[in-house]
C-alpha cells in the first residue's frame, strides 16, 4: 500500500514526502519536473534514508498513470501538482485551466477505475478571494478569485465536493494553505523557482545572496500596521505535517471536508524582511514600488476547524522560517555548484 504524491519533487510535495517517509509511510511520486528538479528526489533520500518511487511525467497522461496503479497498491492520494504563477495564469489562462482541472479529473477516473477512496488536495487561501471580514474561515462563501490559477483551484474543490457527495464511500479532503514559506532544517530541500521568484521570501533569498540587487516592496500605502501588505506565513515543514494529520483522519472517515492550514497571523512584508536580516545578520536593500496589481492588504486565516478536527499546530516560528530558508539558499546553491564542478570534470 502507497501513497501517491502529484507533484511530490515541488516545494510542499517534496517536505510533504519527506513527512511521510519518516511515519514510515510508502510513497510514489509522479512530478513531471516543469518546476522541479530530479536532483530533489536524491535530497529526499539523503534525509530520509528512503528513495521513494518515481515517474517522471505530467498527471494529465492518463495511460501512465494507469501503468502506476497498475504496478502499486495506491491507499490514497496527495494532489500537489498544478501550474502555480498567478501572473502568469492570466497571460496562460488556457493552460492552467487545462493542466490543473485535467490533472484532478485524471485522478478521479483512476480512483474510480482502481477502487482508490481518499485524496487530499492542495487548495490555497487565494479561494476566498478579496474581502474584509478576517480571518478567513472555512465556512464562508467562495465565489471568485482574482485570477485564472486561483479560480482553478475553485473550480477543483467544486469537482472534488460533487464527486464526494456522488461517492459517499469516499474520503476527499482540500487543505487551503496559507503563504507557505522556508525550508527544511537539513537545508536540503527547500523553494527554487526556476525563473525569477514572485513570492516574497524566495526573492528575499535571493538577495540576500547578491543573486538580484533589491526587493521592491509592492505598496506602502495599504491599511495596515506599517502600509506593507499582511500575509499568513506558515513553515511548509508545519504545513507539510499537516498533511500527515489530514491523511491519518481520512482513514476512518468518509466525505468532503475544507481545512485552513496556517498560523492565525499575519506578518507584513516589511516584518518579514527585518526577521530575515535580524536572524540571518545580512542587510536587505528594497525600495518602495507601487503596488502588484490583484494583491490584497491583509490575508490571514482561522486555523481553529484544524486546530479541533486534526490537532494541527503549528510548531515553528517566522524567525526558523527564514533562518531555513536562508541556508537552504546556500546550502542548496553549494551542492549545485559541487555538482556542476563534477560534471565538468566528468566531461574533462
Ligand atoms: C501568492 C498568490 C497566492 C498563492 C501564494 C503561494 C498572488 C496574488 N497570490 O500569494 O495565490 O497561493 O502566492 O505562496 O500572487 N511582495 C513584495 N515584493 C515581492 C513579492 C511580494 O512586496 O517581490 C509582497 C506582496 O505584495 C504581498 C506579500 O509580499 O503583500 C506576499 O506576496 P507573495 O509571496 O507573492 O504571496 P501572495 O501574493 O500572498
Amino acid at each position: 500500500m502507497a501513497v501517491l504524491v502529484t507533484g511530490g519533487l515541488g516545494f510542499i510535495g517534496s517536505h510533504a514526502v519527506v513527512e511521510l517517509l519518516q511515519e514510515g509511510l510508502d510513497v510514489v511520486i509522479v512530478d513531471d519536473l516543469s518546476n522541479s528538479s530530479k536532483e530533489v528526489l536524491s535530497r529526499i533520500a539523503k534525509i530520509t534514508g528512503i528513495k521513494p518511487f518515481f515517474y517522471p511525467f505530467n498527471v494529465c497522461k492518463l495511460n501512465k498513470l494507469k501503468e502506476v496503479f497498475e504496478k502499486h497498491i495506491i491507499s490514497e492520494i496527495i494532489h500537489f501538482a498544478g501550474f502555480k504563477a498567478v501572473g502568469e495564469s492570466s497571460s496562460k489562462p488556457l493552460e492552467y485551466y487545462d493542466n490543473n482541472l485535467n490533472s484532478t479529473l485524471a485522478l478521479l477516473k483512476m480512483m474510480e477505475k482502481y477502487q482508490v477512496k481518499k485524496m487530499i488536495f492542495s487548495s490555497s487561501a487565494t479561494v476566498y478571494g478579496e474581502r474584509d471580514d478576517l480571518p478567513f474561515n472555512e465556512g464562508m462563501t467562495i465565489t471568485h478569485a482574482t485570477n485564472p490559477y486561483g479560480e482553478t483551484k475553485i473550480m477543483n474543490e467544486i469537482i472534488l465536493r460533487d464527486v464526494a457527495i456522488s461517492r459517499p464511500d469516499y474520503a476527499i479532503t482540500v487543505l487551503r494553505y496559507a503563504n507557505p514559506i522556508g525550508a527544511h532544517s537539513s537545508g536540503l530541500i527547500g523553494e527554487k523557482p526556476s525563473d525569477i521568484p514572485n513570492n516574497l521570501l524566495p526573492y528575499i533569498q535571493r538577495v540576500a545572496s547578491k543573486k538580484l540587487n533589491e526587493l521592491a516592496v509592492f505598496g506602502d500605502d495599504y491599511p495596515t500596521t506599517d502600509g506593507t501588505g499582511v500575509r499568513d506565513y506558515i513553515h511548509v515543514t508545519d504545513l507539510a505535517k499537516g498533511h500527515v494529520l489530514a491523511l491519518k483522519k481520512m482513514v476512518a472517515r468518509t466525505g468532503f471536508h475544507v481545512y485552513n492550514l496556517g498560523t492565525g497571523r499575519g506578518t507584513s512584508v516589511l516584518e518579514l524582511v527585518a526577521a530575515f536580516e535580524r536572524e540571518n545578520h545580512v542587510k536587505i536593500p528594497y525600495r518602495i514600488a507601487a503596488r502588484r496589481s490583484g494583491d490584497i492588504a491583509t490575508s490571514y486565516l482561522d486555523v481553529t476547524l484544524a486546530k479541533n478536527e486534526l490537532g494541527f499546530q503549528t510548531k515553528l516560528t517566522i524567525n526558523d522560517a527564514v533562518r531555513d530558508a536562508y541556508r537552504f539558499e546556500i546550502r542548496g546553491s553549494k551542492l549545485d555548484k559541487t555538482k556542476l564542478l563534477k560534471k565538468e570534470s566528468i566531461k574533462k
